[in-house]
Order: structure tokens, then C-alpha cells, then sequence
């Protein structure tokens, strides 16, 4: 990064519980935020918004381009943006599917793509994508996600290595359970597929994995972003940042 100048970055799912914290993060920062959501919320924080379909080549492409024509460079990528659909393999939705690899693993390559020429002239070009857990390990009626999520890590391992004479770093913060209306809104679909009353769903399913019985909090992811998108986070790239509350220990 020029250090003369704000940085500037990329955030998607920027109106989302996550996206929220992460614009709000990186402008205590001191960066310049184009905050990219389907539906921009104006409130979320201190970043310009912009509205784009993220799961649509167009999407990417336009979102690009107007960080690119209000800031006139372009220092990070976060690929933030996600949704969840829960479902036995069998009865999963071949529509979901293609909407969930759209937006969790095909987007991230096109803004990396969109994008490449000028993280590389911004000679410290930062790209996160806010993975999960499930980048790493799966869990039953998530083919979707879990597919896009592990996919995303390989992604990024890959983008890390050409990204490496350019001064690009890759990384994909991989969380456990957050507490944010992607979980929420899940707890119904959860209780159907496993056959359990709602109020035992966040006990059983959700904090099962976890080691520590707790959600994450947005703020916590935003914090990680933050710190990989700064000076320190130099060093980081081509792996997962695992902050699973202690899910992949076992
Ligand atoms: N909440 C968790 O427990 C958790 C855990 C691990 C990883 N994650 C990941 O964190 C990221 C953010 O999730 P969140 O929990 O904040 O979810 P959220 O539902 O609060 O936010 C997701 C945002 O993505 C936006 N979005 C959805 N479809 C879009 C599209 N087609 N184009 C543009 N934007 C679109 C939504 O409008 C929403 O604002 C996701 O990638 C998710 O997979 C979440």
C-alpha cells in the first residue's frame, strides 16, 4: 500500500451480520470501504454501498469497477458474501446448488480476477475470503456449502501462489458458528432435518462441534479481517486462519 494515501477495499455481504462488522472495522482502520451487498444497507457502517448480484458475472464485474472509479485503486478484496441451504443430498435443490457455488466459490475467482491488476499495482494487494469450518470438515445436509467452502480454500492456496511475485497475499478466515441471521435463520431448517425441536437445535447441532459452547461474535471475524488486512497480516497467505473454537481440534 502507497502510505500516503487511505487504503482502499472490497468488502461483499456487506449488509449481512459479518459484512456489517467488517466494514465497520476496516474504516475505524482507516480504510476507504465499498460495502457490496444484494440489498446495501446505507446503515451499516462507514463504506460507500453498492448493490450488485454477486452470484452473476455482471455482478463482480460492475462492483469492480465502481470501487475502481470512487477510489481509483483498489488495495483488498474481502469475499464476505454467503447464504445456507440445509437438505439431504438427495432432495437437495440442483437451483441452490448453482446459487450457493455462484456466490461462495465462483464469485471470490472473479473478483480476484476483476481485481488482479490492481492489487498487483497496489503492491500489497490483500485478498480474504470469509470461508468457515466447513472449509475444512463437513457436516450432513450442507453439500452445497460445504462443497463451496472447501473449494474456496483451494482457491485461495492457489491465488496465494501467483499472487506471491506480486506482492498478493490470499487467505480464507475459516470461523465456527457466528452468531448472525445466516445461523438464525437456519434453526428451523436444522430442527426439519434432524428431526428435533427447535430451542434444542442451537444446543444439539449448532454448538455440538464446538469445543468452547459458544457463538462467535461478528466482531471477532471483523477483528481477524482487520488484522489480515494489516501490516502484520504480511506474512499470512496460502492458508486457512481457523478461529473454530477448538471444532478441528478434535
Ligand atoms: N454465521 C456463521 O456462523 C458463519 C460461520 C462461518 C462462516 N460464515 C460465512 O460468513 C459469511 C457471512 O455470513 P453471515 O453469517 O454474516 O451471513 P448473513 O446472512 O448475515 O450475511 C450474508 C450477506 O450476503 C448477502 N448476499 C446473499 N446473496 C447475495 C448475492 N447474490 N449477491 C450479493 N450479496 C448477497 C446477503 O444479502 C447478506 O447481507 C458467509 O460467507 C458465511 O458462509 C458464517
Amino acid at each position: 500500500m502507497n502510505a500516503d494515501r487511505r487504503p482502499a477495499a472490497l468488502v461483499t455481504g456487506a449488509a449481512g451480520g459479518i459484512g456489517g462488522a467488517i466494514v465497520a472495522a476496516l474504516g475505524d482502520a482507516g480504510w476507504d470501504v465499498l460495502a457490496v451487498d444484494l440489498r446495501p444497507d446505507p446503515e451499516t457502517g462507514p463504506g460507500a454501498s453498492f448493490a450488485a448480484d454477486l452470484t452473476t458475472r455482471e455482478g463482480n464485474r460492475a462492483a469492480v469497477e465502481h470501487a475502481l472509479d470512487r477510489f481509483g485503486r483498489l488495495d483488498a478484496i474481502v469475499a464476505n458474501a454467503g447464504m445456507q441451504h440445509v437438505a439431504p443430498v438427495a432432495d437437495f435443490p440442483e437451483d441452490r446448488w448453482d446459487a450457493l457455488l455462484a456466490l461462495m466459490l465462483t464469485s471470490p475467482f472473479l473478483l480476484a480476477k476483476y481485481a488482479w491488476p490492481a492489487l498487483a499495482a497496489s503492491g500489497d494487494g490483500r485478498i480474504v475470503a470469509v470461508a468457515s469450518a466447513h472449509a475444512q470438515v463437513a457436516s450432513p445436509f450442507k453439500s452445497a456449502y460445504v462443497s463451496a467452502k472447501h473449494g474456496v480454500l483451494g482457491l485461495v492456496k492457489t491465488l496465494a501462489l501467483e499472487g506471491a511475485e506480486q506482492g498478493i497475499t490470499a487467505t480464507a478466515v475459516c470461523p465456527g458458528f457466528v452468531r448472525t441471521p445466516l445461523v438464525e435463520a437456519q434453526i428451523g431448517d436444522q430442527a426439519r432435518a434432524h428431526g428435533l425441536p427447535e430451542e434444542d437445535v442451537l444446543r444439539d447441532v449448532i454448538l455440538a462441534p464446538h469445543a468452547v459452547k459458544r457463538l462467535l461474535e461478528p466482531e471477532e471475524i471483523a477483528a481477524t479481517v482487520a488484522f489480515l488486512l494489516g501490516p502484520a497480516g504480511r506474512a499470512f497467505t496460502g492458508v486457512p486462519v481457523t478461529m473454530d473454537l477448538g471444532w478441528t481440534a478434535r
